[in-house]
């Protein structure tokens, strides 16, 4: 399968590079990669020969592929996206992009959650697969088993969201403002004796001064938090908190749909996303059993006891960023009804929350 990647430099697409070439996925592909900016010169050697990268608005190149992999982002799908089909290209496009993923023709793809309906989207010709919203997704992979088994009424998710998600530079930014904070009170530090509230006093100062970085964030994040991701919505929301709702639902093909909503938050981790859920159940479900149908979900679940040493340790963004595993703890039935359980749950944002299903759906398509 003759198999374009474009956006392969940046950080989602290195990520993708990286599970690609542990994977040996490029073995059972015909590579080419494409450059917004480099054309002409020499292509990644993924164990295919030499090659040249080839530019990523050649329509005629564009058109020869296959299959289209892309992490390039929106602006890029949205100018060749339509083109090449206009030209009537009919190749497979997997996109990491939020541009396509509601319109009809388009299937979201998280192959362990739903793999039934990217079969049948295949079953009936459909040709674009999009990598669904990172939150969405590691909100399935944790808790997607509940969803399957018809147990869930609604899912209220408040999320603790890492730098990553909002890009590179941001992740850059997060570390300077914390590098920022730590100068401003370096020599305090240095003396267990001196007075808290000193260092408090001059973190605060920093914290708000001109010359706290936040040109990314358009405010602190380190010390402190942003409520707002993305922009706003109908009905007060953001949009990463429509997109719990929209995603989660085409994601399942839910009918009828099934309420989520919940506040988006940033917060100074790296790359792990988190998420504090309230599920309401449909019925009296023991916390044993949801246990057993979590971890009977997908391979890559860890089910983390309800107990501090176990939390620690196994359900933290530093526990798990740059791994596969989705820890899924603090699994308790809430003080609401037995009915409302408690669910804590963490993904590396990169991994399954924006390269892995990508790759994954590549290697769907030569089953
Ligand atoms: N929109 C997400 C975030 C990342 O800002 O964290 C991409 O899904």
């Amino acid at each position: 399968m003759k198999t374009g990647l474009i956006g392969w430099r940046g950080m989602v697409g290195s990520v993708l590079m990286e599970r690609m070439r542990a994977e040996n996925d490029f073995e059972h592909i015909d590579p080419v990669f494409f450059t917004t900016s480099q054309a002409g010169q020499a292509a990644p050697n993924v164990g295919k020969g030499e090659s040249t990268l080839v530019d990523a608005y050649d329509f005629d190149a564009l058109m020869e592929m296959d299959a289209i992999i892309t992490c390039q982002g929106g602006g890029y799908t949205e100018k060749v996206h339509p083109e090449l089909r206009s030209k009537g290209w009919n190749g497979y496009w997997i996109d990491a992009a939020s541009t396509l993923r509601m319109a009809d023709q388009a299937t979201i793809v998280l192959d362990p959650v739903n793999r039934p309906v990217i079969d049948q989207a295949l079953a009936d010709g459909k040709k674009d697969f999009i990598g669904g919203n990172c939150t969405v997704s590691l909100m399935l992979m944790g808790i997607g088993g509940l969803f399957k088994a018809g147990l869930v009424e609604w899912v209220s998710s408040m999320t603790y969201q890492a730098a990553s998600g909002a890009g590179a530079q941001n992740m850059r930014e997060l570390l300077a403002q914390k590098g920022h904070l730590f100068e401003a009170a370096v020599e305090e530090l240095k003396n267990p004796a001196s007075a808290i509230l000193d260092i408090d006093r001059k973190v605060s100062e920093a914290l708000r001064s001109e010359a706290m970085p936040t040109e990314q964030f358009g405010a602190p994040l380190a010390g402190s938090l942003i409520p707002w991701i993305d922009k706003a919505v109908d009905d007060g929301q953001t949009k990463e908190e429509w997109k719990g709702y929209v995603e989660t639902n085409k994601i399942l093909q839910n009918d009828p749909l099934v309420p989520i909503d919940g506040t988006c938050v940033r917060i100074g981790a790296m790359r792990s996303h988190s998420q504090a859920l309230t599920v309401k159940l449909n019925q009296d479900v023991s916390v044993e059993q949801i246990e057993d149908i979590l971890r009977g979900d997908n391979d890559w679940i860890d089910v983390v006891p309800n107990n501090k040493e176990e939390t620690l340790a196994r359900l933290t963004p530093a526990a798990i960023s740059g791994t596969l595993t989705v820890p899924v703890g603090r699994i308790r039935k809430m003080k609401m009804g037995p009915e409302y359980v408690n669910i804590f749950t963490v993904g590396d944002q990169l991994l399954w929350g924006a390269a892995e299903p990508l790759r994954r759906m590549l290697c769907i398509l030569q089953e």
